[in-house]
C-alpha cells in the first residue's frame, strides 16, 4: 500500500486492521510492515539538506513515498460470505481502515444473543469489539503467551470470565499465585486491587485451598480445604518433578517396582517404612542405592502438611469432591496459598489433573454408551500457569497433561496454558493448541516457537515482533476468523457490569419493584 503524503505517519502502524476494496469484494489485511522508499535511485546520493526546503518540498511528492506491506487474511465475496484468501486485490485498489461494521461482520458480537461470543477487546486504534468464538475455544485447548508482565494472567481471568458467563464450559484452575479467586492486586502507579472470579461469579465457582488460613486471611472463602492422601499418588505423578527433585531415571525404575508390590500403598510404604531401606530394596528387587536416593528425595513430600498419610476425617477424597462440584456446574479453582513452590504446583496438579481426566474419560464412554442428552460431560477446560515445566518435551511425552494435550476434545477436556517461554514447551503439543492469544515475547526463540506450523506464521512473526509490552495481543488460531491484533478490554468496574446477563438483570429489576 503506498501511503498518501497528507496521512499522518503515526496512524499506520504494524497490526493496524485494514480492508482493501477491490472490484466487488473485500479483503481483510493486516500491516505486516512499514517502510520508506525513494524512486530514484540518485536521490539518497545528495540528499537535501535541513536547509534545503525548496528542494525537499520539490522530491517529496513524486520521489519519495512510504508504504506499507499488506497481508490479506480473509475476504467477503460479493454475496457477502467470508472465504479464505486465494487470490489477491487488483493493482491500485483503495484501502480503508475497517469500519466497525465490518468488524463485527467478522468476528461477531457478543450482543447477538447466541451466547456464543465473548468481546475480548478492540483492534488497534480502533473502537469495535472483537470476540472470540467461545464454542470453537473450547473445541481445543488454548494457549496465552508472553513475557512477564505483558497482561497474561489478566487475559486469562477474562477468558475465563466469558466462558463462565455464557456457560460455555467450567474450569479448574491452578492458581499458583492466588490470584483467581477473591481479589488480586493490579500494578501501576496507584496499585489497587480487582475482583477475583469468586467475587464475580459467587454461586458458579468454588474456592479449593491447599492452604485455607492464607485463603482466609486474604478475605476469601474457602469451600474445600484440600488434603491428599499418600494413596493417591501414582509414580506417574512423580515423573514430572525429574527436574525439581533431580531425580534420576533408575529411582522411577524403583517406583515402578514399589508400586507393583505395594500398590497404592507404594508411597506410604516408603516414606514410613521402620527396618534398614536395603531390606526394602532386596524384598521388591530394586537397587539399594537407589531406593534409597528415591526415599530421601521424596522425604520432601512429609513437609506438605495437605499431604497426609491417611484419608482426612470424615474419609472424604478432595477429587471426588471436585467431581462433585463440577457436576452441580461449579468451576473451581485450586489456591495453593503460601506454597508457591513448582515442586508442590506440578504435583498437586498432576494428581488432581490425572484423576479429573480418568473420570472424564469414563463419563464420556457412558455416554457413548447411552446417547443419553442428560450423560453429555460439560466440557472442561484445565488452566495451567507457568505450563512449559508440565509440557516440557520430556514431561509432555509422559505426564496427564501431554497426553491431554495430544487427545485433545475427545473426552470433553481441554487445557488452557499460560506461559512466558513457549519455547519450553514440547512443539507437537504447541502445534495442537487451537487458539492462541501472545502478547510481547522478547527472545526471538519463544516467538518461532509459538507461530510453529501457523499460516503467515512469517508475516505474523513481523506484526509479533512489533507489540508494545502492554494491552497489546495477537489473537490467532480456531476461535477467530483471521489472526489480528487487539488492545484487551480493560478489566475493572464496566467489565464487571458487563457480565451480569439479561436474566440476571431482570431478576434484579423484580426484587428491587417487589421489595419496595
Ligand atoms: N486487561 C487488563 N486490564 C487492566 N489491567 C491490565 C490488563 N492487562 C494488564 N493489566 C495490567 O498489567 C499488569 C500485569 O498484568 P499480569 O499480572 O496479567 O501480567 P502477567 O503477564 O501475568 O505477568 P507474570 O508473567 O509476571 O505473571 C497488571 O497488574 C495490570 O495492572
Ligand atoms: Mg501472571
Amino acid at each position: 500500500m503506498r501511503i498518501s503524503e497528507h496521512e499522518a505517519t503515526n496512524r499506520i502502524k504494524s497490526g493496524r486492521f485494514v480492508s482493501i476494496k477491490s472490484n466487488d469484494e473485500t479483503f481483510f489485511s493486516l500491516v505486516t510492515d512499514i517502510k520508506l522508499s525513494i524512486t530514484h535511485p540518485d536521490i539518497p546520493l545528495a540528499p537535501p539538506a535541513l536547509h534545503e526546503q525548496l528542494l525537499m518540498h520539490a522530491i517529496k511528492d513524486r520521489f519519495l513515498s512510504l508504504h506499507a506491506t499488506l497481508r490479506p487474511l480473509l475476504m467477503l465475496d460479493k454475496n457477502g460470505k467470508r472465504r479464505p484468501v486465494k487470490t489477491v486485490p487488483h493493482h491500485f485498489s483503495p484501502v480503508y481502515e475497517a469500519t466497525d461494521d465490518e468488524v463485527a461482520l467478522i468476528f461477531g458480537r457478543e450482543s447477538d444473543g447466541s451466547g456464543r461470543y465473548f468481546n475480548l477487546g478492540s483492534p488497534l486504534d480502533m473502537s469495535a469489539e472483537v470476540c472470540i468464538n467461545l464454542d470453537a475455544l473450547t473445541e481445543r485447548s488454548t494457549g496465552i503467551f508472553g513475557k512477564t508482565g505483558t497482561g497474561k494472567t489478566f487475559l486469562t481471568r477474562l477468558v475465563l470470565a466469558g466462558l463462565i458467563k455464557q456457560n460455555k464450559a467450567l474450569s479448574i484452575i491452578f492458581d499458583m499465585h492466588s490470584e483467581y479467586g477473591s481479589q488480586a492486586r493490579r500494578e501501576g502507579s496507584t496499585s489497587s486491587f480487582v475482583k477475583g472470579l469468586k467475587t464475580l461469579f459467587p454461586d458458579k465457582v468454588a474456592i479449593f485451598s491447599l492452604d485455607p488460613e492464607s485463603t482466609r486471611k486474604r478475605g476469601g472463602k474457602v469451600d474445600v480445604a484440600v488434603t491428599i492422601p499418600y494413596r493417591a499418588l501414582q509414580v506417574q505423578d512423580i515423573v514430572s518433578l525429574q527436574e525439581e527433585l533431580n531425580l534420576h531415571p533408575t529411582a522411577y525404575e524403583a517406583a515402578y517396582l514399589l508400586e507393583n508390590v505395594f500398590k497404592k500403598e507404594w508411597l506410604h510404604q516408603l516414606l514410613t517404612y521402620q527396618g534398614e531401606l536395603k531390606e526394602l530394596a532386596d524384598r521388591i528387587g530394586a537397587h539399594p542405592e537407589s531406593i534409597i536416593a528415591l526415599h530421601r528425595k521424596l522425604k520432601c513430600i512429609e513437609r506438605f502438611p495437605f499431604i497426609t498419610p491417611e484419608k482426612a476425617v470424615g474419609g472424604h477424597d478432595v477429587v471426588e469432591e471436585l467431581v462433585s462440584y463440577i457436576d452441580k456446574g461449579y468451576s473451581v479453582i485450586i489456591e495453593f496459598g503460601n506454597f508457591t513452590s513448582t515442586l508442590c504446583y506440578l504435583l498437586v496438579a498432576n494428581i488432581i489433573t490425572r484423576r479429573i481426566h480418568t473420570l472424564y474419560t469414563k463419563k464420556t464412554e457412558l455416554f457413548l454408551g447411552s446417547q443419553r442428552a442428560e450423560d453429555e460431560p460439560r466440557k472442561l477446560i484445565i488452566a495451567v500457569e507457568e505450563a512449559h515445566k508440565f509440557l516440557n518435551p520430556a514431561a509432555a511425552r509422559q505426564t496427564i497433561f501431554g497426553t491431554i494435550a495430544r487427545e485433545m476434545r475427545k473426552y470433553y477436556v481441554s487445557l488452557l496454558v499460560v506461559d512466558q517461554r513457549p519455547s519450553g514447551i514440547d512443539s507437537e503439543v504447541l502445534s495442537q493448541i487451537g487458539t492462541k492469544i501472545i502478547a510481547q515475547l522478547h527472545d526471538e526463540k519463544d516467538i518461532v516457537a509459538v507461530l510453529g506450523g501457523m499460516p503467515n506464521s512469517s508475516e505474523l512473526r513481523t506484526i509479533l515482533s512489533s507489540l508494545d509490552s502492554k494491552k497489546q495481543v495477537l489473537l490467532a488460531g480456531h476461535a477467530v476468523p483471521m489472526p489480528l491484533v487487539i488492545e484487551p478490554r480493560t478489566y475493572d468496574e464496566t467489565f464487571y457490569a458487563s457480565l451480569i446477563t439479561q436474566p440476571q438483570k431482570d431478576i434484579l429489576e423484580q426484587t428491587i419493584k417487589d421489595l419496595f
